[in-house]
């Protein structure tokens, strides 16, 4: 631990986590430790041992190293760091240490075999459940709300994202399924975009208690008025750009971006292929026609600027697309979620890998914003045109390397969660960033353009 500053409020309004005891943060906490858990199982145990072994992206690491870093950092951060537990295994720290061995390399690593993996995962867990029975979650910062089992339940998801990402890039028979979201029941009637009234707001959270560093602390922006797209791009809307030569032209391109389609040959989104006079696009191991209605998935930040400058628009800031996602004009205030404070639900947003694609733009008219845009939450991962940057009094808490060492102009930032994130990793404050050239990701985006100040 690094700092002790911005411990997260045992005041927080949050009503699912604080608030009603030790015994209710107790339950939520296992709770939220075991759906990840049963997440980490299900996309471990689909595919035999060799399939867990391999790399299947030079991209990604082998899914059995996910498996056991998983474990490791439960360890670290709750048996150790939280509960002042010996090392169960000090010698394969190193191993599963993300920055001493960069994805590329771990294939080559004395990794524990998938049986050992699990087995490993076993033992912290129960004790970690153990350790659950008899802690407080008032004094010291690193517990003060449930922080650090928050923290490894929402890490743990977060690789189960990862983990995911792998399973769409590997090849073979399809390991994983699940049921198509439904149709949009009123997107024809939903206007094109949104207007978000200028004014300031307020970013961020001092208060949300499982909320990482980097969302950390709550600041007042200034917004000038925008519009926004109501709904994420479609598939559609996008292959109007790629049938309008939009990959061949170098007008809607920034320099660089137009030297990675160059570099990169891109021509299409990531796994999409022409077939006869449409698309098709392979999707965990299966092909299908890509469906017009959904969100465009797998563009990278360059082929999503292009695309906002085809269209006369832009991507919106992350100040921006935080605004249309918390800011309620008629409380003056910020709320956790675009649809107010409440958990998410299968009402509101497509989280959870509940489905394995994201649903129709226009879907699930109880997630809208006050500002009457849709799908803010889950579906895609929406790229921003902002740079990863601290806010203004932000501390690394309680590592460095979760956020701090990423900040900088390397890193696009991408809001909003895919249908791979789970709720736990959902908040509006929520920031997560990537290289402008990556696609594997679950990312799409919308577009927005300023408005006459009112
Ligand atoms: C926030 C998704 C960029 O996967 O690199 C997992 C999350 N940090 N383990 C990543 C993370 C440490 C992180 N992202
Ligand atoms: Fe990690």
């Amino acid at each position: 631990m690094t700092s002790t500053h911005q411990s997260p409020g045992a005041s927080a309004a949050t009503p699912d986590v604080v608030g009603r005891g030790a015994e209710a943060l107790r339950e939520a906490i296992a709770r939220s430790l075991l759906s990840a858990r049963e997440r980490t199982r299900l996309l471990t145990e689909c595919v035999e041992d060799g399939d867990l072994v391999r790399q299947h992206s030079p991209l990604m690491s082998p899914l059995v190293w996910d498996l056991a870093h998983i474990a490791n950092q439960e360890e670290l951060w709750l048996l150790r760091s939280v509960g002042g537990q010996e090392p169960l295994h000090p010698e394969i720290d190193p191993l599963y240490d993300a920055f001493e061995h960069p994805r590329t390399e771990r294939p080559t690593l004395p990794l524990l075999p998938p049986q050992e993996a699990r087995a490993y995962g076993k033992t912290v867990r129960s004790r970690v459940l153990d350790l659950l029975e008899s802690a407080t979650f008032g004094g010291a910062p690193l517990v003060s709300g449930g922080f650090a089992f928050g923290m490894i339940a929402q890490h743990e998801q977060q690789h189960d994202e990862t983990m995911l990402i792998t399973h769409q890039l590997r090849t073979g028979a399809p390991a994983l399924s699940a049921a198509p979201p439904g149709p949009a029941a009123d997107a024809l009637r939903l206007p094109a975009e949104v207007l978000v009234p200028g004014g300031p707001f307020v970013m961020g959270t001092s208060t949300e208690p499982w909320a990482l560093d980097n969302e950390r602390p709550a600041h007042t922006v200034p917004v000038a008025p925008f519009y926004l797209d109501t709904t994420p791009v479609t598939n559609a809307a996008y292959q109007e750009f790629i049938a309008d030569s939009g990959y061949d032209n170098p007008r809607w391109w920034s320099e660089a971006g137009w030297e990675h389609r160059q570099r990169a040959g891109l021509t299409a989104p990531l796994f999409w292929r022409r077939e006869g006079s449409g698309w098709v696009r392979t999707r965990f191991g299966a092909t299908e026609p890509v469906p017009p209605a959904e969100p465009v998935l797998h563009v990278s930040w360059y082929e999503a600027s292009a695309y906002a400058a085809w269209a006369g628009r832009r991507l919106p800031t992350e100040a921006e697309w935080e605004k249309a996602a918390r800011f309620d004009p008629a409380a003056g205030r910020s709320r956790r979620y675009p649809w107010g404070d409440g958990e998410a639900s299968p009402e509101r947003a497509n989280l959870g890998q509940r489905h394995l694609q994201p649903a129709p733009a226009g879907s699930y008219p109880g997630g809208a914003a006050p500002c009457g845009a849709r799908q803010l939450i889950g579906d895609v991962w929406e790229w921003t045109s902002s740079d990863f940057l601290p806010y203004p009094g932000f501390r690394a808490w309680p590592y460095r390397e979760y956020s701090e060492v990423f900040f900088g102009s390397e890193y696009k930032v991408l809001r909003g969660g895919s249908f791979a994130v789970a709720p736990v990793v959902s908040r509006g404050t929520f920031r997560n960033w990537d290289y402008p050239v990556r696609r594997q990701i679950f990312a799409g985006f919308r577009t927005a353009r300023d408005a006459a100040p009112a």
